[in-house]
Protein backbone atom coordinates (compact mmCIF):
# COMPACT_ATOMS: atom_id res chain seq x y z
CA UNK A 1 0.00 0.00 0.00
CA UNK A 2 0.91 3.45 -0.87
CA UNK A 3 0.74 5.40 2.92
CA UNK A 4 1.24 8.87 2.33
CA UNK A 5 1.05 12.06 5.14
CA UNK A 6 -2.30 12.41 2.53
CA UNK A 7 -3.83 9.18 2.92
CA UNK A 8 -3.18 9.07 7.02
CA UNK A 9 -4.95 12.70 7.28
CA UNK A 10 -7.53 12.01 5.40
CA UNK A 11 -8.18 8.22 6.25
CA UNK A 12 -8.04 7.06 2.63
CA UNK A 13 -6.16 3.55 1.42
CA UNK A 14 -4.89 4.97 -2.10
CA UNK A 15 -3.30 8.67 -2.80
CA UNK A 16 -5.55 9.08 -5.49
CA UNK A 17 -8.27 11.93 -5.26
CA UNK A 18 -10.59 12.62 -7.87
CA UNK A 19 -11.37 16.74 -8.46
CA UNK A 20 -14.41 18.31 -9.08
CA UNK A 21 -15.76 18.25 -12.37
CA UNK A 22 -18.86 20.52 -13.14
CA UNK A 23 -21.81 18.25 -14.24
CA UNK A 24 -19.98 15.12 -13.98
CA UNK A 25 -19.35 15.14 -10.01
CA UNK A 26 -22.35 13.45 -8.43
CA UNK A 27 -22.70 11.72 -5.61
CA UNK A 28 -22.45 8.11 -7.27
CA UNK A 29 -19.16 8.59 -9.24
CA UNK A 30 -18.11 10.47 -5.77
CA UNK A 31 -18.55 7.42 -3.89
CA UNK A 32 -17.62 5.02 -6.38
CA UNK A 33 -14.12 6.64 -6.42
CA UNK A 34 -14.04 6.49 -2.44
CA UNK A 35 -15.25 2.72 -2.15
CA UNK A 36 -12.50 2.11 -4.32
CA UNK A 37 -9.98 3.71 -1.92
CA UNK A 38 -9.36 7.05 -3.25
CA UNK A 39 -11.20 10.37 -2.12
CA UNK A 40 -14.49 10.93 -4.70
CA UNK A 41 -15.85 14.54 -4.87
CA UNK A 42 -19.24 15.78 -5.43
CA UNK A 43 -19.23 19.25 -7.57
CA UNK A 44 -21.27 21.73 -6.12
CA UNK A 45 -22.54 24.08 -8.18
CA UNK A 46 -23.70 21.05 -10.48
CA UNK A 47 -26.44 21.07 -8.50
CA UNK A 48 -29.14 23.94 -8.72
CA UNK A 49 -29.69 24.77 -5.23
CA UNK A 50 -27.94 24.46 -2.01
CA UNK A 51 -30.92 21.72 -1.19
CA UNK A 52 -30.07 19.51 -4.23
CA UNK A 53 -26.18 19.43 -3.03
CA UNK A 54 -27.91 18.69 0.44
CA UNK A 55 -29.66 15.59 -1.09
CA UNK A 56 -26.51 14.44 -3.49
CA UNK A 57 -24.06 14.27 0.26
CA UNK A 58 -27.21 12.29 1.84
CA UNK A 59 -27.07 10.02 -1.51
CA UNK A 60 -23.49 9.16 -1.25
CA UNK A 61 -23.78 8.74 2.68
CA UNK A 62 -25.50 5.83 1.47
CA UNK A 63 -23.78 4.55 -1.11
CA UNK A 64 -20.36 4.44 0.75
CA UNK A 65 -19.18 4.68 4.22
CA UNK A 66 -15.27 6.26 3.66
CA UNK A 67 -14.48 9.69 3.63
CA UNK A 68 -15.42 11.67 0.42
CA UNK A 69 -15.23 15.05 -0.71
CA UNK A 70 -17.44 18.33 -1.63
CA UNK A 71 -15.72 21.31 -4.71
CA UNK A 72 -17.35 24.41 -4.15
CA UNK A 73 -15.60 26.66 -6.35
CA UNK A 74 -15.92 30.45 -5.73
CA UNK A 75 -15.07 32.38 -8.95
CA UNK A 76 -15.70 36.28 -9.61
CA UNK A 77 -19.00 36.25 -11.26
CA UNK A 78 -21.39 38.86 -12.23
CA UNK A 79 -24.18 37.03 -10.75
CA UNK A 80 -22.64 34.73 -8.11
CA UNK A 81 -23.94 31.67 -7.12
CA UNK A 82 -24.98 31.53 -2.99
CA UNK A 83 -21.79 30.29 -2.05
CA UNK A 84 -22.26 30.85 1.52
CA UNK A 85 -26.24 28.52 1.44
CA UNK A 86 -23.83 25.89 -0.23
CA UNK A 87 -20.62 26.51 2.31
CA UNK A 88 -23.64 26.02 4.99
CA UNK A 89 -24.05 22.61 3.84
CA UNK A 90 -20.60 21.63 3.84
CA UNK A 91 -20.43 22.48 7.26
CA UNK A 92 -24.03 21.49 8.61
CA UNK A 93 -23.69 17.76 6.82
CA UNK A 94 -20.20 17.70 8.23
CA UNK A 95 -18.68 16.47 5.03
CA UNK A 96 -15.45 14.96 5.50
CA UNK A 97 -13.34 17.38 3.24
CA UNK A 98 -14.17 20.34 0.95
CA UNK A 99 -11.79 21.26 -2.16
CA UNK A 100 -11.86 24.46 -2.33
CA UNK A 101 -10.76 26.43 -5.46
CA UNK A 102 -11.52 29.61 -7.82
CA UNK A 103 -10.42 32.25 -5.07
CA UNK A 104 -7.94 32.42 -1.46
CA UNK A 105 -10.29 30.05 0.74
CA UNK A 106 -9.22 31.96 3.89
CA UNK A 107 -12.83 33.11 4.84
CA UNK A 108 -14.40 29.97 5.04
CA UNK A 109 -11.69 28.02 6.49
CA UNK A 110 -12.34 28.51 9.75
CA UNK A 111 -15.67 27.45 9.82
CA UNK A 112 -14.89 24.40 7.79
CA UNK A 113 -12.35 23.63 10.91
CA UNK A 114 -15.16 24.20 13.32
CA UNK A 115 -17.20 21.61 11.78
CA UNK A 116 -14.21 18.75 11.51
CA UNK A 117 -14.33 19.21 7.52
CA UNK A 118 -10.88 19.12 6.07
CA UNK A 119 -9.99 21.59 3.43
CA UNK A 120 -7.85 20.89 0.08
CA UNK A 121 -7.04 23.69 -1.69
CA UNK A 122 -5.73 24.08 -5.18
CA UNK A 123 -3.60 26.08 -6.47
CA UNK A 124 -1.68 27.39 -9.73
CA UNK A 125 1.41 28.99 -8.20
CA UNK A 126 3.46 28.79 -5.45
CA UNK A 127 2.16 31.86 -4.22
CA UNK A 128 -1.01 31.07 -4.07
CA UNK A 129 -0.32 27.49 -2.41
CA UNK A 130 1.87 29.70 0.63
CA UNK A 131 -1.08 31.89 0.71
CA UNK A 132 -3.50 28.42 0.94
CA UNK A 133 -1.40 26.90 4.07
CA UNK A 134 -0.91 30.29 5.69
CA UNK A 135 -5.03 30.15 5.69
CA UNK A 136 -5.02 26.68 6.99
CA UNK A 137 -5.73 24.25 4.01
CA UNK A 138 -4.69 21.04 5.33
CA UNK A 139 -3.85 19.83 1.58
CA UNK A 140 -3.07 22.03 -1.31
CA UNK A 141 -3.54 20.33 -4.40
CA UNK A 142 -0.70 21.99 -7.30
CA UNK A 143 -2.41 22.41 -10.88
CA UNK A 144 0.31 21.97 -13.27
CA UNK A 145 -0.33 23.64 -16.85
CA UNK A 146 -1.45 20.18 -18.42
CA UNK A 147 -4.55 20.43 -16.72
CA UNK A 148 -8.29 20.51 -17.62
CA UNK A 149 -10.13 23.27 -16.18
CA UNK A 150 -8.61 26.38 -14.82
CA UNK A 151 -4.40 26.06 -14.93
CA UNK A 152 -4.41 29.40 -14.33
CA UNK A 153 -2.16 32.43 -16.51
CA UNK A 154 1.35 31.82 -15.76
CA UNK A 155 2.10 28.49 -17.47
CA UNK A 156 4.26 26.33 -15.51
CA UNK A 157 4.02 22.62 -16.21
CA UNK A 158 3.58 19.88 -13.51
CA UNK A 159 7.15 18.90 -13.07
CA UNK A 160 8.28 22.06 -12.05
CA UNK A 161 5.44 23.63 -10.48
CA UNK A 162 4.98 20.69 -7.90
CA UNK A 163 8.95 20.35 -7.23
CA UNK A 164 9.16 24.34 -6.48
CA UNK A 165 6.09 23.50 -3.98
CA UNK A 166 7.28 20.76 -2.33
CA UNK A 167 10.40 22.92 -1.41
CA UNK A 168 8.13 25.23 0.16
CA UNK A 169 5.31 23.72 1.31
CA UNK A 170 5.00 22.10 4.93
CA UNK A 171 1.37 20.22 4.96
CA UNK A 172 0.73 17.23 2.29
CA UNK A 173 0.82 18.31 -1.65
CA UNK A 174 -1.26 16.86 -4.54
CA UNK A 175 0.02 16.58 -8.49
CA UNK A 176 -2.50 17.35 -10.57
CA UNK A 177 -3.11 17.96 -14.21
CA UNK A 178 -2.03 15.59 -16.64
CA UNK A 179 -1.80 12.29 -14.53
CA UNK A 180 -3.70 9.30 -15.71
CA UNK A 181 -1.43 5.98 -14.94
CA UNK A 182 0.69 4.56 -11.85
CA UNK A 183 3.50 5.95 -13.54
CA UNK A 184 2.32 9.56 -12.98
CA UNK A 185 1.19 8.67 -9.36
CA UNK A 186 4.80 7.49 -9.29
CA UNK A 187 6.74 10.84 -10.51
CA UNK A 188 4.34 12.79 -8.24
CA UNK A 189 5.80 10.97 -5.29
CA UNK A 190 9.45 11.09 -6.52
CA UNK A 191 8.65 15.37 -7.16
CA UNK A 192 7.60 15.21 -3.66
CA UNK A 193 3.75 14.93 -3.70
CA UNK A 194 1.72 12.49 -1.34
CA UNK A 195 -1.15 12.11 -3.73
CA UNK A 196 -2.32 13.06 -6.93
CA UNK A 197 -5.64 14.80 -7.78
CA UNK A 198 -7.16 13.94 -11.41
CA UNK A 199 -10.40 14.44 -13.39
CA UNK A 200 -9.87 13.82 -17.08
CA UNK A 201 -8.94 10.40 -16.27
CA UNK A 202 -12.23 9.58 -14.23
CA UNK A 203 -14.56 11.10 -16.73
CA UNK A 204 -13.26 7.64 -18.62
CA UNK A 205 -14.54 5.31 -16.52
CA UNK A 206 -18.00 2.85 -16.27
CA UNK A 207 -19.37 5.09 -13.45
CA UNK A 208 -18.94 8.20 -14.50
CA UNK A 209 -22.35 9.75 -15.74
CA UNK A 210 -21.30 11.29 -19.26
CA UNK A 211 -22.44 10.08 -22.58
CA UNK A 212 -20.16 6.48 -23.48
CA UNK A 213 -19.74 8.56 -26.47
CA UNK A 214 -17.25 11.39 -24.84
CA UNK A 215 -15.59 8.31 -23.16
CA UNK A 216 -14.39 7.24 -26.05
CA UNK A 217 -13.32 10.05 -27.39
CA UNK A 218 -11.10 10.31 -24.62
CA UNK A 219 -9.53 7.08 -25.65
CA UNK A 220 -9.13 8.70 -28.83
CA UNK A 221 -7.70 11.64 -28.07
CA UNK A 222 -4.01 12.84 -27.89
CA UNK A 223 -2.34 15.66 -26.11
CA UNK A 224 -2.64 17.87 -29.27
CA UNK A 225 -6.61 18.05 -28.99
CA UNK A 226 -7.24 20.64 -26.39
CA UNK A 227 -7.39 24.40 -26.39
CA UNK A 228 -7.07 27.08 -24.18
CA UNK A 229 -10.21 29.66 -24.15
CA UNK A 230 -10.61 33.14 -22.47
CA UNK A 231 -6.86 33.74 -22.21
CA UNK A 232 -7.38 36.88 -23.60
CA UNK A 233 -9.59 37.60 -20.45
CA UNK A 234 -7.17 36.15 -18.11
CA UNK A 235 -9.58 33.65 -17.12
CA UNK A 236 -7.95 30.58 -18.82
CA UNK A 237 -9.67 27.13 -19.38
CA UNK A 238 -8.09 24.15 -21.28
CA UNK A 239 -11.18 22.15 -23.39
CA UNK A 240 -11.28 19.25 -25.84
CA UNK A 241 -10.42 21.13 -28.72
CA UNK A 242 -13.89 21.15 -31.38
CA UNK A 243 -15.35 23.16 -33.49
CA UNK A 244 -16.76 25.29 -30.67
CA UNK A 245 -13.76 26.04 -28.75
CA UNK A 246 -11.93 26.99 -32.33
CA UNK A 247 -14.43 29.79 -32.41
CA UNK A 248 -14.54 31.33 -29.18
CA UNK A 249 -10.47 30.95 -29.63
CA UNK A 250 -10.71 33.26 -33.05
CA UNK A 251 -13.28 35.71 -31.92
CA UNK A 252 -11.52 36.43 -29.16
CA UNK A 253 -8.30 36.46 -30.65
CA UNK A 254 -10.06 39.46 -33.33
CA UNK A 255 -10.63 41.52 -30.18
CA UNK A 256 -13.91 40.13 -28.86
CA UNK A 257 -15.06 40.27 -26.17
CA UNK A 258 -16.78 37.97 -23.80
CA UNK A 259 -20.57 39.13 -24.29
CA UNK A 260 -19.71 37.95 -28.14
CA UNK A 261 -19.06 34.48 -27.10
CA UNK A 262 -21.29 34.25 -24.46
CA UNK A 263 -24.00 31.98 -25.79
CA UNK A 264 -21.03 29.58 -27.41
CA UNK A 265 -19.58 29.13 -23.86
CA UNK A 266 -22.88 28.81 -21.97
CA UNK A 267 -22.90 25.97 -19.69
CA UNK A 268 -25.86 24.37 -20.71
CA UNK A 269 -24.23 23.48 -23.84
CA UNK A 270 -21.22 21.20 -22.38
CA UNK A 271 -23.86 20.06 -20.37
CA UNK A 272 -25.79 18.77 -23.40
CA UNK A 273 -22.58 17.07 -24.58
CA UNK A 274 -21.93 14.73 -21.65
CA UNK A 275 -25.43 14.02 -21.83
CA UNK A 276 -26.03 13.24 -25.20
CA UNK A 277 -22.96 12.41 -26.60
CA UNK A 278 -22.54 15.01 -29.70
CA UNK A 279 -19.17 16.62 -29.16
CA UNK A 280 -19.94 19.46 -31.29
CA UNK A 281 -22.83 20.88 -28.76
CA UNK A 282 -20.77 23.09 -26.84
CA UNK A 283 -17.49 24.14 -24.86
CA UNK A 284 -16.49 20.35 -22.64
CA UNK A 285 -13.48 20.01 -20.57
CA UNK A 286 -10.51 18.08 -20.81
CA UNK A 287 -6.92 18.10 -20.06
CA UNK A 288 -3.97 17.10 -21.70
CA UNK A 289 -3.90 13.23 -19.53
CA UNK A 290 -6.14 12.23 -22.63
CA UNK A 291 -3.56 11.22 -24.39
CA UNK A 292 -2.89 8.96 -21.79
CA UNK A 293 -5.84 6.94 -21.31
CA UNK A 294 -6.51 3.59 -23.08
CA UNK A 295 -9.88 2.19 -21.34
CA UNK A 296 -12.65 2.76 -19.97
CA UNK A 297 -11.91 0.73 -16.21
CA UNK A 298 -14.71 0.84 -13.17
CA UNK A 299 -13.06 3.23 -10.36
CA UNK A 300 -12.45 0.24 -8.18
CA UNK A 301 -10.07 -1.08 -11.47
CA UNK A 302 -8.73 2.44 -11.83
CA UNK A 303 -7.25 2.72 -8.40
CA UNK A 304 -6.19 -0.69 -8.20
CA UNK A 305 -4.28 -0.76 -11.20
CA UNK A 306 -2.65 2.96 -10.42
CA UNK A 307 -1.57 2.05 -6.87
CA UNK A 308 0.07 -1.50 -8.26
CA UNK A 309 1.71 0.41 -11.60
CA UNK A 310 3.13 3.02 -9.27
CA UNK A 311 4.31 0.67 -6.38
CA UNK A 312 6.06 -1.65 -8.98
CA UNK A 313 7.71 1.59 -10.80
CA UNK A 314 8.69 3.17 -7.78
CA UNK A 315 10.51 -0.97 -6.27
CA UNK A 316 11.87 -1.46 -10.21
CA UNK A 317 12.50 1.87 -11.56
CA UNK A 318 12.90 4.07 -8.44
CA UNK A 319 14.87 1.58 -6.16
CA UNK A 320 16.19 -0.85 -8.34
CA UNK A 321 18.43 -3.67 -6.51
CA UNK A 322 21.51 -3.77 -6.49
CA UNK A 323 22.58 -6.85 -6.39
C1 LIG B 1 -15.06 17.90 -16.92
C2 LIG B 1 -14.28 18.68 -15.91
C3 LIG B 1 -14.94 19.61 -15.11
C4 LIG B 1 -14.23 20.32 -14.15
N1 LIG B 1 -14.92 21.18 -13.32
C5 LIG B 1 -14.25 21.77 -12.28
C6 LIG B 1 -14.96 22.55 -11.31
O1 LIG B 1 -16.17 22.72 -11.39
N2 LIG B 1 -14.25 23.10 -10.30
C7 LIG B 1 -12.90 22.90 -10.18
O2 LIG B 1 -12.30 23.40 -9.22
N3 LIG B 1 -12.21 22.19 -11.08
C8 LIG B 1 -12.85 21.60 -12.10
N4 LIG B 1 -12.15 20.83 -13.00
C9 LIG B 1 -10.69 20.68 -12.83
C10 LIG B 1 -10.33 19.38 -12.10
O3 LIG B 1 -10.92 19.32 -10.82
C11 LIG B 1 -8.80 19.21 -11.93
O4 LIG B 1 -8.25 20.29 -11.21
C12 LIG B 1 -8.07 19.07 -13.25
O5 LIG B 1 -8.90 18.58 -14.25
C13 LIG B 1 -6.89 18.14 -13.09
O6 LIG B 1 -6.29 17.86 -14.31
P1 LIG B 1 -6.56 16.51 -15.16
O7 LIG B 1 -7.87 16.70 -15.80
O8 LIG B 1 -5.41 16.46 -16.10
O9 LIG B 1 -6.57 15.36 -14.20
C14 LIG B 1 -12.83 20.12 -14.00
C15 LIG B 1 -12.18 19.21 -14.84
C16 LIG B 1 -12.89 18.47 -15.78
C17 LIG B 1 -12.15 17.48 -16.64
Amino acid sequence: MLKTRFTTAFDVSAPIMQGGMQWIGNAELAAAVSNAGGLGTITALTFPTPAALAEQVKICRDLTDKPFAVNLTTLPSIDPPPYEEYQAVIVDLGVPVVETSGSNPAVFVQSYHDAGVKVVHKATSVRHALKAERAGADAVAMIGFEAAGHPGELDVPLFVLLAAAARRISVPLLAAGGIANGAGLAAALALGAEGVLMATRFMATAEAPIHQRVKEELVARDELQTDLVFRQLRNTARVSKNSVSQEVVSILDAGGEFADVRELVAGRRGRTVYETGDLEAGIWWAGLSQALIDDIPTCAALVERMVREAEETITTVLAPETT
